[in-house]
C-alpha cells in the first residue's frame, strides 16, 4: 500500500494538547480554517500576539500536504528567477525573494526559541544543468539571482553520478526541516498560548457580518470571530475569483536507505521541467534516507502514478549507486498560481477575511510567508509584501498563456459529453475506479475490495468539473481546483467540502 493511501495520521502524539470534534457555537477573536503549515504559521502568530485563536481542520491536525511534503526551505523560485522578473516584473521578484528569505529566518527563529526538535538546519541548495537541457539557463539565473538580491555562486559538479563537471548554481544558507515536527512544537506553543483546536471538523461556510465573522461545519456547528483565515491549500470560500488564477499539479516522492555520509547535506534541483528534487534525512544508525521527487503532472490529467514512480527510481539509481532499498513512497497536490507567486491576504471582496494558497512547490516558506503576512494585516493594518501575493491581483499579460493552458475549466467540462471510461460497472475490477454513462449523466464508480460498489455523481462538488480516477492514491481528482474525493465520495481536499453526490443503482 501506498503511505499516501493511508488518511495521514495525526501530529498531536506527544504535543501534550488536545484536539476536539467542533460542536455548538464558540467565540473567538481569530478562527484559523485550516492545520496545515500555513493555518499553523498564522495562529502561531497570533496566539503570540495576545489573540484568542480557535483552529479548525476537517481531518486529523497538520494531516494535509504539509505531512507529504520533501520540506526544501528555499528562497530560489522553483519557477525560475527570469521567469519570476518577466512575468511580475523586478520589484515584485525582489518582494518575493525578501519574503521568502524571511520566511526560513522566522522559521529557524521559531524553532529555535521552542526548542523544537524538528531537524531544522541550514545547508546549500544546487541548481544543476540535467543533460539535454538549455545550457543558458544556469548563466541566465546567476544574472536574475543578483538582480533580486539572491547570492548565488556558479560553480561545477554535483555529486551523482555523470554530473561531476555539470554546469551549477549553488545557493548558500538556504535550509530544511521536518514539517510535521515543527507542527507539532506550533501546536504545543498555540496551546499554551490559550488557543483551541477542533479536528474532523469541515467547515462549510465563512459568511461576513457586520459585527464579524460566522463559520459553520458540515454538521452545523458555529465559531463566531471578529476575523478569519481560510488557510485550506485550496479556498473553501471562494469559487473563482482565485481558484480560476491557479491549477492543481500531482508531484510524486520516493524515498530510500542510502549509506550514512554517502551524500553530501544539501538540497538538490535539476534544470528539467517537471524537475527532481532530492534532500537527505539524517536518519538513526548506519543509513540515512535520500528524498527524492518530481514526475508532475496536472491533476486528473494522468492515471500512472506506479509508472512515475519507477521512473523516478530508476533516474535516482543512474545517479546514486549507493542508493539501499525504497523505505516508501507517496504523492501529493500543489497548486500552481498563474504568475508564480501565491494568494496571501485578504480575500478578494472581504473586510476581516484572509486567505492563504497558491503556494507552488514551494508551500512551507509561503506558509510562514502567510504567518508573517497576515498576522501583519490583522494586528497591524499592512504588510510590506501585501501588494507581492495580493490575492486581487489581475492576471498580468505573461500569465495569459498559463491561464489558458491550465487554468481555463472549459475543457474540463467537455469529458461531459465523452462516453464512459468502461461501458458498464461489470468492467471494473475490485480495488479499482472508472467512469460509466448513465444516461446523460456521468457516474464515479468504485469497486470495493469486497465487490461492494460505490456509484457517485461525476460532478466535483466544488464548481462541477468532471471528477477523474487515481489509482495511485485510490481516490476522484478534480483537474479543475484541486479537489479530491473518497472511493465513497468524501471530499477529502479542498477547495470542496460536500461529498459527491450519491446515485442511486
Ligand atoms: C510531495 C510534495 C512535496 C513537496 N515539497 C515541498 C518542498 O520541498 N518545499 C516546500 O516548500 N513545499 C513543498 N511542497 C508544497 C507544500 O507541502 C504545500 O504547499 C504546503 O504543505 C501547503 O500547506 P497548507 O497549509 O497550505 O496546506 P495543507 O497542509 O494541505 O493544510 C490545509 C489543511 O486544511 C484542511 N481543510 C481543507 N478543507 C477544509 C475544510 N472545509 N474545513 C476545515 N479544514 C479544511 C485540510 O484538512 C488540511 O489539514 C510539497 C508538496 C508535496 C505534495
Ligand atoms: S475543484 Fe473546482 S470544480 Fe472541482
Amino acid at each position: 500500500m501506498n503511505v499516501s493511501s493511508e488518511r495521514s495520521k495525526s501530529i498531536w502524539e506527544g504535543v501534550g494538547a488536545t484536539a476536539a470534534r467542533l460542536q455548538g457555537e464558540i467565540k473567538a477573536e481569530v478562527a484559523v480554517v485550516g492545520s496545515g503549515i500555513a493555518g499553523m504559521s498564522v495562529a502561531y502568530e497570533l496566539a503570540k500576539a495576545g489573540k484568542n485563536v480557535a483552529v479548525i481542520d476537517r481531518g486529523p491536525i497538520g494531516g494535509g500536504m504539509t505531512a507529504r511534503t520533501t520540506a526544501h526551505l528555499s528562497s530560489y523560485s522553483d519557477d525560475g528567477f527570469r521567469e519570476l522578473i518577466d512575468t511580475r516584473g523586478l520589484e515584485a521578484a525582489k518582494g518575493w525573494q525578501e519574503s521568502q528569505a524571511a520566511a526560513i529566518s522566522r522559521i529557524e527563529a521559531i524553532q529555535a526559541e521552542l526548542g523544537a526538535a524538528c531537524d531544522f538546519r541550514r545547508l546549500d541548495a544546487f541548481l544543476f544543468l540535467a543533460p539535454e537541457t538549455d545550457p543558458g539557463v544556469i548563466d541566465s539565473e546567476l544574472v536574475a539571482s543578483a538582480q533580486v538580491g539572491m547570492i548565488a555562486l556558479r560553480q561545477e559538479g554535483v555529486p551523482f553520478t555523470g554530473l561531476e563537471a555539470t554546469p551549477v548554481l549553488r545557493f548558500p544558507d538556504q535550509a530544511t526541516f521536518h514539517p510535521t515536527k515543527y507542527l507539532a512544537a506550533l501546536a504545543g506553543a498555540i496551546s499554551r498560548s490559550g488557543g483551541h483546536f477542533y479536528s474532523e471538523s469541515p467547515v462549510s461556510s465563512v459568511e461576513e457580518d457586520e459585527n464579524g465573522v460566522v463559520l459553520t461545519t458540515l454538521e452545523g456547528a458555529r465559531v463566531l470571530a471578529d476575523a478569519a483565515v481560510v488557510a485550506t491549500n485550496a479556498p473553501i470560500n471562494d469559487r473563482l475569483a482565485i481558484s480560476a488564477k491557479q491549477a492543481p499539479y500531482r508531484t510524486y516522492v520516493v524515498a530510500f536507505e542510502i549509506p550514512h555520509a554517502s551524500l553530501p547535506d544539501a538540497l538538490y534541483w535539476d534544470t528539467l521541467d517537471p524537475y527532481h528534487y532530492v534532500r537527505l534525512q539524517p536518519g538513526e544508525g548506519d543509513f540515512d534516507i535520500l528524498i527524492v521527487g518530481g514526475e508532475d503532472h496536472k491533476t486528473g490529467e494522468s492515471n500512472d502514478g506506479d509508472a512515475r514512480i519507477r521512473s523516478l527510481t530508476s533516474w535516482t539509481r543512474g545517479l546514486v549507486p549507493q542508493l539501499g532499498r525504497e523505505k516508501a513512497r507517496w504523492s501529493g497536490q500543489v497548486m500552481e498560481p498563474m504568475d508564480y507567486m501565491g494568494f496571501i491576504g485578504r480575500s478578494p471582496g472581504a473586510k476581516r477575511v484572509y486567505v492563504a494558497t497558491g503556494d507552488s512547490g514551494q508551500g512551507m516558506t509561503h506558509g510562514a510567508v502567510a504567518g508573517l503576512l497576515i498576522s501583519d494585516l490583522i494586528l497591524r493594518g499592512g504588510s510590506p509584501w501585501q501588494s507581492v501575493y495580493d490575492p486581487s491581483r489581475k492576471p498580468m499579460k505573461a500569465a495569459g498563456e498559463f491561464i489558458k493552458e491550465n487554468v481555463s475549466a472549459a475543457k474540463h467540462f467537455v469529458d461531459y459529453l465523452k462516453g464512459g471510461e468502461v461501458a458498464s460497472t461489470q468492467e471494473i475490477a475490485p480495488g479499482h475506479g472508472a467512469i460509466v454513462r448513465n444516461g446523460l449523466e456521468k457516474v464515479a464508480a468504485y469497486r470495493e475490495a469486497d465487490g461492494t460498489l460505490y456509484l457517485r455523481s461525476a460532478s466535483c462538488t466544488h464548481v462541477g468539473c468532471h471528477v477523474h480516477w487515481n489509482d495511485f492514491e485510490k481516490c476522484w481528482d478534480c483537474p479543475c481546483h484541486g479537489s479530491q474525493f473518497a472511493p465513497d465520495g468524501e471530499a477529502l481536499n479542498a477547495p470542496a467540502f460536500s461529498p459527491l453526490r450519491k446515485i442511486e443503482s
